[in-house]
């Protein structure tokens, strides 16, 4: 009953999943295929942010989750840059998603959807828990695994472990 109610008010429902995706992680891919089933469309949404030095480019990392999100039909991958509440209300979505993993994750992403509330009262901010197996998970953590010869095919999909490995070949640790 629950579910269902749930379920019909979010049947029209467009959110956005954004983040840096530096790569995208099997824990990303739980927290998208999730979405997917509680909202009509998901579009994952990776920012460009000038700051960042990232490993990959973002057309890079657009391609790697389109091709790891290629089994849903209701996703959609794009890029963007500025306020994510700016682009959400662009793409006409009520809501932002954002996975929750440890207690450490929770301050911060508190503070981040508090301060999307205040930059706009139409989007709401939805916590999805990560599942158990993944609440350890992070990019950076797949990098620094990768950067020093460890194996990451667990932690994401295939096509983006043989791209990291290919850069990290090519690269002095
Ligand atoms: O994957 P990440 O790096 O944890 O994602 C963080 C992200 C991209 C969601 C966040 O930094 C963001 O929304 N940046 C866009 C700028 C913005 O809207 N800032 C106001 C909210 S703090």
């Amino acid at each position: 009953m629950q579910a269902d109610f749930i379920l019909h008010n979010c049947a029209n429902v467009i959110a956005i999943y954004p983040g840096s995706f530096d790569p995208i992680t099997l824990g990303h891919l739980d927290i998208i295929e999730r979405g997917c089933r509680l909202f009509e469309q998901v579009i994952v949404a990776v920012l460009r942010n000038p700051n960042k030095t990232p490993l990959f480019t973002v057309q890079e990392r657009i391609a790697q989750i389109r091709q790891a999100t290629m089994h849903l039909s209701n996703v959609e991958v794009d890029g963007f840059h500025g306020l994510t509440v700016n682009y959400a209300q662009m793409r006409q979505a009520q809501v932002l998603i954002r996975g929750l993993r440890a207690l450490s994750d929770f301050e911060v992403e508190l503070q981040m959807a508090h301060t999307n509330k205040t930059l706009s009262n139409q989007i709401e901010t939805v916590f999805l828990a990560t599942s158990n197996e993944y609440s350890f998970l992070s990019s950076s953590q797949v990098k620094e695994i990768a950067r020093f010869g460890g194996s990451i095919d667990h932690l994401v999909p295939p096509h983006v472990a043989i791209e990291i490995y290919r850069c990290h070949a090519k690269k002095p640790t």
